[in-house]
Protein backbone atom coordinates (compact mmCIF):
# COMPACT_ATOMS: atom_id res chain seq x y z
CA UNK A 1 0.00 0.00 0.00
CA UNK A 2 1.39 3.01 -0.98
CA UNK A 3 0.69 5.85 1.75
CA UNK A 4 1.22 9.71 1.15
CA UNK A 5 2.75 11.74 3.47
CA UNK A 6 1.79 15.03 5.11
CA UNK A 7 2.65 16.54 8.56
CA UNK A 8 -0.55 15.82 10.26
CA UNK A 9 0.62 12.24 9.66
CA UNK A 10 3.62 12.26 11.10
CA UNK A 11 3.04 13.82 14.03
CA UNK A 12 0.04 11.44 14.43
CA UNK A 13 2.50 8.46 13.49
CA UNK A 14 5.09 9.93 15.69
CA UNK A 15 2.95 10.01 18.69
CA UNK A 16 1.33 6.74 18.72
CA UNK A 17 4.95 5.69 18.17
CA UNK A 18 6.40 7.07 20.86
CA UNK A 19 3.40 6.02 23.34
CA UNK A 20 2.86 2.18 22.25
CA UNK A 21 7.19 2.25 22.75
CA UNK A 22 6.74 3.06 26.46
CA UNK A 23 5.27 -0.41 26.56
CA UNK A 24 7.87 -2.26 25.34
CA UNK A 25 11.19 -3.93 26.10
CA UNK A 26 12.70 -4.11 22.04
CA UNK A 27 12.29 -2.61 18.58
CA UNK A 28 11.74 -4.78 15.76
CA UNK A 29 13.08 -2.09 13.33
CA UNK A 30 12.41 -3.65 9.56
CA UNK A 31 14.17 -2.17 7.01
CA UNK A 32 13.92 -2.96 3.09
CA UNK A 33 17.23 -4.43 2.38
CA UNK A 34 17.37 -2.81 -1.54
CA UNK A 35 17.52 0.32 0.24
CA UNK A 36 18.67 -0.24 3.78
CA UNK A 37 19.42 3.67 4.58
CA UNK A 38 16.36 4.99 2.83
CA UNK A 39 14.16 2.62 4.18
CA UNK A 40 15.09 3.62 8.14
CA UNK A 41 13.55 6.46 9.57
CA UNK A 42 15.51 9.28 10.92
CA UNK A 43 13.96 9.69 14.28
CA UNK A 44 13.65 5.90 15.33
CA UNK A 45 16.85 5.91 17.31
CA UNK A 46 15.81 8.87 19.24
CA UNK A 47 11.94 7.25 20.09
CA UNK A 48 13.94 3.90 20.64
CA UNK A 49 16.54 5.24 22.83
CA UNK A 50 17.35 3.09 26.41
CA UNK A 51 14.92 0.00 24.43
CA UNK A 52 16.85 -3.23 22.80
CA UNK A 53 17.13 -2.95 18.80
CA UNK A 54 16.85 -5.26 16.15
CA UNK A 55 17.22 -4.93 12.62
CA UNK A 56 15.34 -7.25 10.20
CA UNK A 57 17.08 -6.74 6.79
CA UNK A 58 13.37 -8.05 5.10
CA UNK A 59 12.87 -8.65 1.45
CA UNK A 60 16.44 -9.66 1.62
CA UNK A 61 15.46 -12.51 -1.17
CA UNK A 62 14.87 -9.36 -3.29
CA UNK A 63 18.94 -8.18 -2.15
CA UNK A 64 22.28 -8.85 -3.34
CA UNK A 65 23.82 -11.47 -0.64
CA UNK A 66 27.08 -9.80 -0.54
CA UNK A 67 25.63 -6.48 0.29
CA UNK A 68 22.81 -8.21 2.94
CA UNK A 69 26.14 -9.66 4.39
CA UNK A 70 27.90 -6.15 4.31
CA UNK A 71 24.80 -4.22 5.67
CA UNK A 72 24.46 -6.62 8.21
CA UNK A 73 28.25 -6.22 9.55
CA UNK A 74 27.14 -2.49 9.18
CA UNK A 75 24.71 -2.56 11.53
CA UNK A 76 25.84 -4.46 13.86
CA UNK A 77 29.37 -2.53 14.19
CA UNK A 78 26.55 0.32 15.26
CA UNK A 79 25.30 -2.09 18.37
CA UNK A 80 21.94 -2.94 16.76
CA UNK A 81 20.90 -7.21 16.28
CA UNK A 82 20.96 -8.10 12.64
CA UNK A 83 18.83 -10.82 11.00
CA UNK A 84 18.26 -11.41 7.12
CA UNK A 85 14.80 -12.30 6.71
CA UNK A 86 12.63 -12.96 3.76
CA UNK A 87 8.88 -12.09 5.22
CA UNK A 88 7.20 -13.70 2.42
CA UNK A 89 8.14 -17.59 2.75
CA UNK A 90 9.57 -17.62 6.00
CA UNK A 91 13.65 -17.56 6.47
CA UNK A 92 15.14 -16.71 8.87
CA UNK A 93 12.19 -16.52 11.39
CA UNK A 94 13.72 -19.07 13.82
CA UNK A 95 17.29 -17.18 13.82
CA UNK A 96 14.78 -13.91 14.71
CA UNK A 97 13.37 -15.69 17.76
CA UNK A 98 16.64 -17.02 18.88
CA UNK A 99 18.03 -13.33 18.68
CA UNK A 100 15.22 -11.90 20.60
CA UNK A 101 16.41 -13.69 23.29
CA UNK A 102 19.75 -12.45 23.12
CA UNK A 103 18.87 -8.85 22.77
CA UNK A 104 17.11 -8.50 25.77
CA UNK A 105 18.91 -10.46 28.38
CA UNK A 106 20.31 -8.05 29.93
CA UNK A 107 16.28 -7.14 30.51
CA UNK A 108 16.02 -10.73 31.67
CA UNK A 109 19.26 -11.15 33.76
CA UNK A 110 17.92 -7.29 35.91
CA UNK A 111 14.42 -8.87 35.99
CA UNK A 112 15.83 -12.48 38.24
CA UNK A 113 17.92 -9.93 40.42
CA UNK A 114 15.09 -8.14 41.33
CA UNK A 115 13.25 -11.69 42.00
CA UNK A 116 11.27 -11.15 39.02
CA UNK A 117 10.49 -14.35 37.11
CA UNK A 118 8.65 -15.28 34.16
CA UNK A 119 8.07 -11.56 32.93
CA UNK A 120 7.69 -11.71 29.19
CA UNK A 121 9.91 -9.86 26.58
CA UNK A 122 7.73 -7.03 24.74
CA UNK A 123 8.27 -6.38 20.95
CA UNK A 124 6.85 -4.29 18.60
CA UNK A 125 7.38 -4.50 15.28
CA UNK A 126 8.11 -0.86 13.36
CA UNK A 127 8.74 0.65 10.04
CA UNK A 128 8.26 2.51 6.77
CA UNK A 129 4.59 1.57 4.49
CA UNK A 130 5.38 -1.01 2.76
CA UNK A 131 8.76 -2.36 3.90
CA UNK A 132 6.89 -5.60 5.04
CA UNK A 133 5.57 -5.23 8.63
CA UNK A 134 2.19 -6.92 8.35
CA UNK A 135 4.30 -9.58 6.56
CA UNK A 136 6.64 -10.28 8.53
CA UNK A 137 3.77 -10.33 11.56
CA UNK A 138 1.71 -12.90 9.97
CA UNK A 139 4.63 -15.17 9.32
CA UNK A 140 6.79 -15.17 12.04
CA UNK A 141 3.46 -15.47 14.70
CA UNK A 142 2.07 -17.87 12.50
CA UNK A 143 -1.42 -18.97 13.00
CA UNK A 144 -0.80 -21.41 16.34
CA UNK A 145 -0.25 -17.91 18.46
CA UNK A 146 -2.95 -16.98 20.61
CA UNK A 147 -3.81 -13.44 21.12
CA UNK A 148 -3.31 -11.89 24.73
CA UNK A 149 -5.90 -9.86 24.80
CA UNK A 150 -5.87 -6.47 27.34
CA UNK A 151 -4.04 -7.10 30.56
CA UNK A 152 -3.90 -4.95 33.67
CA UNK A 153 -1.32 -2.42 32.99
CA UNK A 154 -1.61 -2.41 29.91
CA UNK A 155 -3.45 0.68 27.41
CA UNK A 156 -6.63 -0.37 26.56
CA UNK A 157 -7.27 -2.16 22.87
CA UNK A 158 -3.38 -3.30 22.74
CA UNK A 159 -3.57 -6.93 21.67
CA UNK A 160 -0.51 -8.81 22.48
CA UNK A 161 0.17 -12.22 20.46
CA UNK A 162 2.06 -14.77 22.58
CA UNK A 163 4.96 -15.77 20.55
CA UNK A 164 5.87 -18.28 22.91
CA UNK A 165 6.15 -18.05 26.73
CA UNK A 166 8.49 -15.77 27.14
CA UNK A 167 7.76 -13.32 24.43
CA UNK A 168 4.77 -11.41 23.30
CA UNK A 169 4.61 -9.03 20.29
CA UNK A 170 2.12 -5.87 19.75
CA UNK A 171 -0.10 -7.02 17.17
CA UNK A 172 0.33 -3.57 15.25
CA UNK A 173 3.08 -2.26 13.84
CA UNK A 174 4.66 1.04 14.57
CA UNK A 175 4.49 3.16 11.25
CA UNK A 176 7.33 5.36 10.53
CA UNK A 177 7.40 7.98 8.05
CA UNK A 178 10.19 7.72 5.50
CA UNK A 179 13.00 10.73 5.09
CA UNK A 180 11.07 11.60 1.62
CA UNK A 181 12.45 15.36 2.38
CA UNK A 182 15.88 13.70 0.75
CA UNK A 183 15.11 13.44 -2.98
CA UNK A 184 18.06 10.80 -3.63
CA UNK A 185 16.20 8.60 -0.59
CA UNK A 186 12.75 9.83 -2.49
CA UNK A 187 14.17 8.42 -5.45
CA UNK A 188 15.35 4.98 -4.01
CA UNK A 189 12.00 4.49 -2.82
CA UNK A 190 10.37 5.08 -6.02
CA UNK A 191 12.36 2.09 -7.50
CA UNK A 192 11.66 -0.21 -5.42
CA UNK A 193 7.77 0.89 -5.32
CA UNK A 194 6.98 2.70 -2.03
CA UNK A 195 5.70 5.58 -2.89
CA UNK A 196 3.14 6.55 -5.41
CA UNK A 197 4.50 5.89 -9.13
CA UNK A 198 2.18 9.02 -10.68
CA UNK A 199 3.78 11.08 -8.40
CA UNK A 200 7.36 10.90 -10.05
CA UNK A 201 8.74 11.13 -13.93
CA UNK A 202 8.57 7.26 -14.10
CA UNK A 203 10.67 7.41 -17.34
CA UNK A 204 13.34 9.34 -16.28
CA UNK A 205 13.53 7.01 -13.46
CA UNK A 206 13.98 4.04 -16.02
CA UNK A 207 16.81 5.60 -17.33
CA UNK A 208 18.57 5.96 -13.91
CA UNK A 209 17.89 2.70 -13.07
CA UNK A 210 19.24 1.33 -16.15
CA UNK A 211 22.58 3.32 -15.79
CA UNK A 212 22.65 1.68 -12.48
CA UNK A 213 22.28 -1.49 -13.40
CA UNK A 214 24.57 -1.69 -16.42
CA UNK A 215 27.39 -0.02 -13.59
CA UNK A 216 26.77 -2.22 -10.58
CA UNK A 217 25.10 -4.90 -11.85
CA UNK A 218 26.69 -5.46 -15.61
CA UNK A 219 24.97 -8.21 -17.57
CA UNK A 220 21.99 -8.40 -15.45
CA UNK A 221 19.76 -6.57 -18.12
CA UNK A 222 21.38 -7.97 -21.02
CA UNK A 223 20.51 -11.50 -19.47
CA UNK A 224 16.61 -10.74 -18.68
CA UNK A 225 16.31 -9.13 -22.11
CA UNK A 226 18.65 -10.43 -24.42
CA UNK A 227 19.75 -7.52 -25.50
CA UNK A 228 23.21 -5.46 -25.23
CA UNK A 229 24.00 -3.14 -22.47
CA UNK A 230 25.47 -0.52 -25.09
CA UNK A 231 24.68 3.18 -25.47
CA UNK A 232 22.59 5.59 -23.58
CA UNK A 233 19.96 3.94 -21.05
CA UNK A 234 17.37 6.01 -23.28
CA UNK A 235 18.30 3.46 -26.52
CA UNK A 236 18.58 0.37 -23.94
CA UNK A 237 15.22 1.09 -22.62
CA UNK A 238 14.33 2.05 -26.35
CA UNK A 239 15.57 -1.49 -26.95
CA UNK A 240 13.89 -3.01 -23.94
CA UNK A 241 10.71 -1.58 -25.77
CA UNK A 242 11.21 -3.41 -28.88
CA UNK A 243 12.23 -7.29 -27.84
CA UNK A 244 8.83 -6.80 -25.45
CA UNK A 245 6.82 -5.43 -28.20
CA UNK A 246 5.93 -1.78 -26.59
CA UNK A 247 4.24 -0.13 -29.72
CA UNK A 248 2.33 2.41 -29.89
CA UNK A 249 0.17 3.28 -33.42
CA UNK A 250 2.38 3.71 -36.41
CA UNK A 251 4.90 1.49 -35.11
CA UNK A 252 6.30 4.12 -32.66
CA UNK A 253 8.28 2.82 -29.34
CA UNK A 254 6.55 2.72 -26.42
CA UNK A 255 8.29 4.11 -23.87
CA UNK A 256 6.26 4.55 -21.05
CA UNK A 257 4.81 0.95 -21.40
CA UNK A 258 8.32 -0.12 -21.17
CA UNK A 259 9.26 1.54 -18.18
CA UNK A 260 6.29 -0.27 -16.55
CA UNK A 261 7.78 -3.63 -17.66
CA UNK A 262 11.14 -2.99 -16.38
CA UNK A 263 10.02 -1.59 -12.95
CA UNK A 264 7.38 -4.90 -12.51
CA UNK A 265 10.70 -7.05 -13.31
CA UNK A 266 13.03 -5.23 -10.94
CA UNK A 267 10.83 -4.54 -7.97
CA UNK A 268 9.43 -8.75 -8.37
CA UNK A 269 13.30 -9.74 -8.57
CA UNK A 270 13.13 -10.99 -12.19
CA UNK A 271 16.06 -8.59 -13.28
CA UNK A 272 18.18 -10.62 -10.43
CA UNK A 273 18.84 -9.72 -6.58
CA UNK A 274 19.68 -5.98 -6.46
CA UNK A 275 20.90 -3.73 -3.98
CA UNK A 276 20.33 -0.18 -4.94
CA UNK A 277 22.37 0.98 -1.25
CA UNK A 278 25.71 -0.24 -1.08
CA UNK A 279 27.15 -0.54 2.59
P1 LIG B 1 3.67 -3.08 5.49
O1 LIG B 1 2.79 -3.80 6.46
O2 LIG B 1 5.00 -2.71 6.08
O3 LIG B 1 3.04 -1.89 4.83
O4 LIG B 1 4.03 -4.10 4.30
P2 LIG B 1 3.29 -5.44 3.82
O5 LIG B 1 3.46 -6.51 4.85
O6 LIG B 1 1.92 -5.10 3.38
O7 LIG B 1 4.19 -5.84 2.56
C1 LIG B 1 4.31 -5.02 1.42
C2 LIG B 1 4.65 -5.88 0.23
O8 LIG B 1 5.94 -6.47 0.39
C3 LIG B 1 3.69 -7.05 -0.01
O9 LIG B 1 3.63 -7.25 -1.40
C4 LIG B 1 4.43 -8.22 0.62
O10 LIG B 1 4.05 -9.47 0.09
C5 LIG B 1 5.84 -7.89 0.22
N1 LIG B 1 6.84 -8.51 1.11
C6 LIG B 1 6.90 -8.43 2.46
N2 LIG B 1 7.98 -9.07 2.93
C7 LIG B 1 8.64 -9.57 1.86
C8 LIG B 1 9.86 -10.32 1.70
O11 LIG B 1 10.59 -10.62 2.66
N3 LIG B 1 10.21 -10.63 0.42
C9 LIG B 1 9.46 -10.27 -0.65
N4 LIG B 1 9.90 -10.63 -1.85
N5 LIG B 1 8.32 -9.56 -0.54
C10 LIG B 1 7.92 -9.22 0.70
P3 LIG B 1 2.40 -6.82 -2.28
O12 LIG B 1 2.84 -6.88 -3.68
O13 LIG B 1 1.86 -5.53 -1.75
O14 LIG B 1 1.36 -7.89 -1.97
P4 LIG B 1 1.37 -9.44 -2.46
O15 LIG B 1 1.51 -9.35 -3.95
O16 LIG B 1 2.52 -10.14 -1.82
O17 LIG B 1 0.05 -9.90 -1.98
Amino acid sequence: MNVQWYPGHMTKAKRQMQEDVKLIDLIIELVDARVPLSSRNPDIDEIGKNKARLILLNKADLADETQNEAWKTYFQEKDFYVVKVDSRNGAGMKLVQNVIQEACKEKTERDRKRGIKNRPIRAMVAGIPNVGKSTFINTFAGKACAKTGNKPGVTKGKQWIRLNKNVELLDTPGILWPKFEDQEVGKRLAFIGSVKDDILNMEELALELISYLCEKYPGAIEERYHIPEEGQPVEILGEIAKVRGCLKKGEELDYTKATGILFEEFRSGKIGRITLEWA
